[in-house]
């Protein structure tokens, strides 16, 4: 049964907020404003979840969207927003985290936006049915695979490789067999890490590097689950990844920065913070984006990390690069020991970029510690606004956050705030 409702705000994760009774519906795809058959389709926290059965008046800011997946797709929330009313949003998201911890909302820059096509690294989904590989990215709340032709996010090197990539794999997949393609466009082309939990012979190891061949990709791997450790099955030219000045060879489908243009923000909002000549230490560094950026004008930089093949593509580099007295690497989980006051005394200034779960543990440490300066890069605000309590209560005044609009369309919002202790 569908009843009539009028959107009246966008919630967290983009869905429209309709009130009935005093009961919220979050639904999908709209915009405020909207009236709307809806149908409920079961509870969601104290709310509703509701689908849109007809758009009966569009509200004002509904706008047509880039890309025909959108709707089914699950990668995009908010294609469907115009312009000005989605990056208000994503303002908003940053200052309302903000402000619910007690900072000061003024402190919240403009949002840095990003444009289509900027992102480097995608994971697709993939399942073998009678009439093929299906490859494409996971339905919204589902698993069900939405096969794409298009996708306007992704750089164009890596969309363009789908049809080559799915006829290339079909005949190595075994009927029914799911797994993962995962993309990464690196300096050098696309690195490829193709994820299937089935043992491939050596006529399939030839037929990927056939297909490595056939789509001028620069190196294709093999995993044979998401933890397994994945192997290079032909490196055609060294996947490099600029950060400074200095190459390096990320492990494959290894963390980078979801976007090119994004992470150059990133890096100048960080960059623009550190002092000349600092001591630094860049915790979650994963293979080196910050590091590597600062290592040249940076005093010393002491990368923290507990994935231990992204530190050694950092520390190879590094070396490579002459820049092994400088630059030291450390494994270690931060989370079980984050570094302690004695540990950071010889670092002034602190780059924390943990991941969504953020740095409850580190961020206490911080607060008892003497760093001068904390240039924290989040991608949640939740954690991010918690971790933010924890410094401003050791004395580190928050001075600037800086919204970056890294995920296009989604529902998240990157941020780059500086902490500094006040004299
Ligand atoms: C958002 S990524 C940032 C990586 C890097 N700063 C960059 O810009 O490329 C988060 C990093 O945190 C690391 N990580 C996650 N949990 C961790 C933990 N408990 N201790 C140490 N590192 C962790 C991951 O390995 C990953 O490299």
């Amino acid at each position: 049964m569908s009843e009539v409702v009028t959107v009246a705000g966008l919630g967290v994760a983009g869905d429209g907020i309709a009130v009935v009774a005093g009961e919220r519906l979050f639904i999908p795809y709209a915009v405020p404003g909207d009236r709307l058959a809806v149908r409920r389709e079961g509870r969601r926290g104290e709310g509703w979840r509701a689908r849109i059965v007809e758009r009966l008046a569009d509200g004002p800011d509904r706008a047509p969207p880039s890309c025909r997946h959108f709707g089914t797709c699950g990668g995009c929330a908010l294609q469907h927003l115009a312009e000005p009313a989605y990056r208000a949003w994503k303002q908003r998201r940053a200052t309302d985290a903000v402000a619910r911890h007690g900072l000061d909302p003024a402190i919240v820059a403009p949002l840095v936006p990003t444009v289509p096509g900027d992102r480097r690294r995608i994971r697709l989904a993939a399942r073998r049915i009678a009439a093929g590989l299906v490859l494409g990215f996971n339905a919204a709340e589902s698993h069900r695979i939405i096969e794409i032709a298009e996708c306007p996010v992704a750089a164009p090197a890596l969309a363009v490789l789908l049809p080559g990539l799915r006829r290339g794999l079909t005949p190595l997949w075994p009927a029914g067999a799911e797994g993962e393609v995962a993309l990464t466009l690196t300096d050098a082309g696309v690195d490829v890490l193709v994820i299937l939990p089935a043992p491939l012979d050596a006529a399939a190891r030839t037929a990927l590097a056939a297909l490595a061949e056939a789509l001028d990709l620069a190196r294709l791997s093999v995993a044979r689950g998401p933890a397994a450790t994945p192997e290079p099955v032909v490196e055609r030219r060294s996947p490099t990844v600029r950060f400074g000045t200095v190459d390096v060879v990320p492990p494959p489908a290894g963390f980078l920065q979801a976007g090119r243009a994004a992470e150059r923000t990133l890096v100048g909002l960080v960059t623009d913070a550190v002092p000349a000549d600092a001591r630094v230490a860049d915790l979650f560094a994963g293979c080196g984006t910050f590091s590597l950026a600062l290592a040249g004008r940076a005093r010393r930089v002491r990368a923290v990390d507990r994935d231990g093949p992204a530190l050694d593509a950092l520390a190879t580099a590094a070396r490579r690069a002459g820049l092994a007295g400088r630059v030291a690497v450390e494994r270690r989980d931060l989370d079980r020991r984050p570094l302690g006051p004695a540990e950071l005394a010889d670092c002034d200034t602190v780059i924390l970029d943990p991941p969504r779960a953020g740095a409850a543990a580190q961020a206490e440490a911080l607060a008892r510690s003497r760093a001068a300066c904390v240039v924290y890069v989040s991608c949640n605000p939740a954690t991010f606004a918690r971790d933010a309590a924890h410094l401003a209560g050791g004395g580190l005044r928050a001075e600037r956050v800086t919204p970056v609009d890294q995920f296009l369309w989604s529902p998240h919002v990157e941020l780059v705030a500086v902490f500094r202790r006040s004299a």
